[in-house]
């Protein structure tokens, strides 16, 4: 296939794109912003094409897509919640406005499939049992609201114009090449610099964790095989708390508890995330990777891989680390 893959320098993209070359030999073109989160170097050796724009540019769009693309998978978007609940401008830009202006050029050009990369966290906080595809849209953060916003804009397209749209909604993904703003990485991180590590609130808030190859693969099952207009949920194997979360990783790093600091709750933070993936696994999609094995191989990633991180640590991240935790952990 001829795939363009919006956000394809980020965390998750760049990990499909690897699977789509190096498992499927298909052909990529990578339309990405590189904002603090894109980085050419997670495409690094996969002889792929990087067309350096925004979604909301049509005429960028135009470029990525050149002579016509077989499908269009979007990860492209603003991900992370405690940045929305700051600033969440950059959410309704490009999480709505862009996954529209990708899906018009989609329906002009005729691309035969749209693929949207979208979150359990559309349905909102679930105490007990499961979300299926059929459960409400009740999101409670900027981010997860702008994601809400442009499924609703993909699911139009299907029902106005006919555009065969699918959508995939993940867990909470971790991995190798994650920002790491996010849990994972960023308690990973920290530990390995002997840093506090500053779980929010009571640290019994519970994520449902998938390893990102198993998303890779779960939307590529999707792409190939998900009926127009459907939702499929993809959910990781294994929930766990946050302290448990970090308690893990500081065995895994050898490092000890007192480590652990407690800090102000995030607003409006949601509970519980669990997602039921029947459908998916009547696609013949399965998670492979459990929890305890997944985290292991993470640790050991960023342990093994500081020429990745360390530009990080010490740019903007740095900046935005000290505004958000800076008075938190003194
Ligand atoms: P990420 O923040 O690591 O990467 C996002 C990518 O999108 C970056 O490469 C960034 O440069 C690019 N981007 C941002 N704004 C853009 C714009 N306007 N135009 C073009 N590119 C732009 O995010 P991620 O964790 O890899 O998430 C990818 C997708 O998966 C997102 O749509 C997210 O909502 C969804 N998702 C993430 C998780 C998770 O746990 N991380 C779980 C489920 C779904
Ligand atoms: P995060 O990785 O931001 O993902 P999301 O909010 O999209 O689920 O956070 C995962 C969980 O970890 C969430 O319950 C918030 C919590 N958390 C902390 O306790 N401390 C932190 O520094 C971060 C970034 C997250």
């Amino acid at each position: 296939m001829k795939l363009l893959v919006c956000g394809g320098a980020g965390f998750i993209g760049s990990n499909f794109v690897r699977q789509r070359v190096n498992d499927h030999g298909d052909e990529v073109v990578v339309l990405d912003a590189l904002t603090y989160a894109g980085r050419p170097e997670n495409l690094e050796g996969l002889g792929v094409t990087l067309v350096h724009g925004e979604i909301q540019n049509a005429e960028k769009v135009a470029e990525a897509i050149g002579d016509g693309v077989d499908a269009i998978v979007n990860f492209a978007a603003e991900t992370h919640v405690d940045r929305s609940i700051s600033g969440p401008d950059a959410f309704v830009e490009t999480n709505v406005r862009g996954s529209l202006v990708l899906l018009e050029a989609a329906r002009e050009r005729e691309v035969k499939r749209y693929v949207q990369i979208s979150t359990d966290e559309v349905y909102g906080s679930i105490e007990e049992g499961s979300f299926t595809e059929e459960s409400p849209i009740v999101p409670s953060s900027p981010y997860s609201a702008s994601k809400a916003g442009g499924d609703l804009l993909v699911q139009s397209y299907l029902h106005t114009y006919g555009l065969e749209t699918v959508i995939a909604r993940g867990s909470n993904n971790y991995g190798p090449y994650q920002y790491p703003e996010k849990l994972i990485p960023l308690m990973v991180l920290n530990a390995l610099h002997d840093d506090k590590l500053p779980v929010y609130g009571d640290g019994l808030n519970v994520r449902n964790w998938l390893y990102v190859e198993d998303f890779g693969r779960g939307i590529s099952h999707v792409l190939g095989h998900g009926a127009p207009g459907e939702v499929y949920n993809v959910g990781g194997p294994d929930e766990s708390t946050n302290i448990e979360v970090v308690k893990g990783i500081l065995k895994h790093t050898g490092k000890d508890e007192s480590l652990i600091e407690y800090v102000t709750d995030r607003p409006g933070h949601d509970r519980r995330y669990s997602l039921g993936s029947e459908k998916a696994r009547a696609l013949g999609w399965s998670a492979q990777v459990r929890f305890e094995e997944g985290l292991e191989k993470t640790v050991a990633w960023y342990r093994d891989n500081t020429a990745w991180w360390e530009p990080i640590r010490s740019g903007e991240y740095r900046e935005y680390y000290e505004r958000h935790y800076g008075r938190a952990l003194g």
